[in-house]
């Protein structure tokens, strides 16, 4: 059995929008202190940032980074993490209960971004604090200068204003977890009224409400109705935020965990476009999927096991080639939907559910999913084709049976350049056809894999390169078509010119 794809120029999704390779930077267990910050480790520069991992978010191609949570930001003041370092005060973080030293914050974010060469997405507390905290923090970080807060940036050194684009108005409002969680009318209130100040602050910011934390939370779809009754004149995207778990169900519906990603998608667009309607706009929302990736969240024992320490070791995941594939087939999803998802954020980038490893005062190194998110940075460029994809079938518990192959196609309209990212979920190899309608001039193709005898190999410390892309023989154009072979549970690029 093999799997067929058709492709023609005429028939495209959209731009790919660099926005899509967003990465997520949060106060929480190592992720900032030891992950991105060490000073004193032979790697870090003369502010504490660890060079390593700028080098490897580099690598990457992250293009936006999510700044500081996630749950964390619901009870963080922003105005401790800015000033002279031994000004600032050590707090407790409610949300992971940590010890929070504030040695890192906002201007040393700056800093590191700069470095990353990405673009910031900045969030606001709408926990414990509203309105007026976030058109302080938009003004110090935005206003050119003369007022209390645009002021007290230059006298921190940085005369230009950072001109961050992208606010997150707070972070899963409706999770009880949250830190001043709430209902949907509280928010979507609060995120019109925020939103009304943050844009006479600055005109050009480009504001995200917070949907649900997840599509299985019991208010999804009502939450996100509610909030953006509220609010939909006056932001831009709407959030989501989803987690696939292998710890969870049968291995197949893990496999198949873009099949849930694309549901989600499709349900929020559904329902910001059943408000559109309702209140008759022709305006429409953008999606930012702002927090995704693979977590064995079931396995994590929630607040138990946080017991006050600075930069604990938690939730630091070690991938598999496995959880490598069904990241590949998240980004195909995102690839998939590029005329809605204007903005994605795998979380986290360093240590916790991360693709980067670090040790503190020790080396650094890629993880499976390292990969995939590299490749398709690299490679997904141009507009997003349609693709009409045949399959065999592969039964799943949760979705019945889905096709065992998912993908997406590039077009490179300045180069010709196409590239065809592909999964094959199944345990066997696919032979995958390609009919490149209308694309006459392609003769080469270079295939690449992340796959292994050992779907369940890790890199680690000791053996950081154990699981790396490795190039395909047999990719061939002939006749206006692509064959290739795809290695059981793998993903692949087919890059063609
Ligand atoms: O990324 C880890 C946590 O997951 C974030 O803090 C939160 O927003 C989500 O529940």
């Amino acid at each position: 059995d093999s799997a067929k794809l058709t492709l023609d120029p005429a028939f495209a999704i959209g731009p790919v929008e660099r926005r899509l390779f967003g990465t997520f930077v949060e106060h929480m267990g190592r992720s900032v202190y030891t992950g991105v910050y060490e000073p004193g480790h032979p790697d870090a520069d003369e502010s504490g940032l660890r060079r390593d991992v700028i080098d490897l978010a580099r690598e990457m191609g992250v293009t936006v980074v999510r700044y500081p949570g996630g749950n964390f930001v619901s009870n963080y003041n922003w105005e401790d993490g800015v000033g002279p370092a031994d000004e600032r005060p050590t707090r407790l973080d409610l949300a992971w209960r940590q010890i929070e030293t504030n040695a890192f914050g906002l201007d040393e974010f700056m800093s590191w971004i700069e470095e990353v060469r990405a673009e910031p997405m900045m969030a606001v507390n709408l926990g414990t604090r509203g309105l007026r905290e976030a058109c302080d923090l938009l003004e110090y970080a935005n206003h050119p200068q003369g007022t209390r807060w645009s002021d007290l940036r230059v006298k921190h050194g940085r005369r230009e204003p950072y001109d961050v684009r992208l606010w997150c108005l707070g972070n899963e409002m409706d999770g009880p977890w949250q830190i001043g969680g709430k209902t949907a009318e509280e928010y979507g209130r609060l995120a019109a009224e925020t939103a009304k100040a943050m844009r006479r602050v600055d005109p050009r910011v480009e504001l995200v409400a917070s949907g649900s934390s997840s599509s299985g939370m019991p208010t999804f779809a009502s939450w996100e109705a509610t909030v953006l009754e509220h609010c939909y004149e006056h932001v831009d995207y709407v959030s989501l935020h989803a987690y696939f778990d292998p710890a969870r169900g049968d291995r197949a519906s893990y496999l198949a965990s873009a099949v849930e990603m694309d549901a989600h998608i499709d349900a929020v667009v559904a329902t910001a476009d059943h408000v559109a309607a309702k209140l008759g706009t022709r305006k429409r929302l953008r999606l930012a999927f702002d927090e995704w990736n693979v977590w064995s969240q079931s396995l994590f024992d929630g607040e138990a096991s946080l017991d006050w320490a600075e930069a604990p070791r938690i939730i630091e995941e070690d991938y598999d080639v496995a959880a490598a594939v069904v990241v590949g087939s998240l980004l195909i999803s995102l690839l998939n939907h590029a005329d809605r998802v204007g903005v994605a954020c795998q979380a986290q980038l360093a240590n916790v559910i991360a693709p980067i490893r670090t040790e503190p005062g020790g080396p650094s190194w890629r993880q499976t999913i390292f990969h995939p998110f590299a490749l398709t940075a690299a490679h997904a460029r141009g507009r997003v084709l349609r693709t009409e994809v045949a399959a065999p079938g592969f039964p799943t518990e949760r979705f019945g049976e889905v096709p065992a192959l998912t993908a997406a196609a590039t077009h490179d309209d300045e180069t010709g350049e196409v590239t065809v990212f592909a999964v094959n979920r199944g345990e066997r190899p696919l032979p995958l056809d390609v009919d490149l309608r209308g694309l006459p001039g392609l003769a080469a193709a270079r295939h690449v894999a992340v796959a292994d005898e050992d779907a369940g190999a890790r890199n680690s410390q000791e053996a950081p390169d154990r699981v790396v892309p490795r190039a395909v023989d047999g990719a061939a154009v002939r006749d206006g078509r692509l064959s290739a072979v795809l290695p059981p549970v793998s993903f692949n690029v087919v890059r063609l010119t």
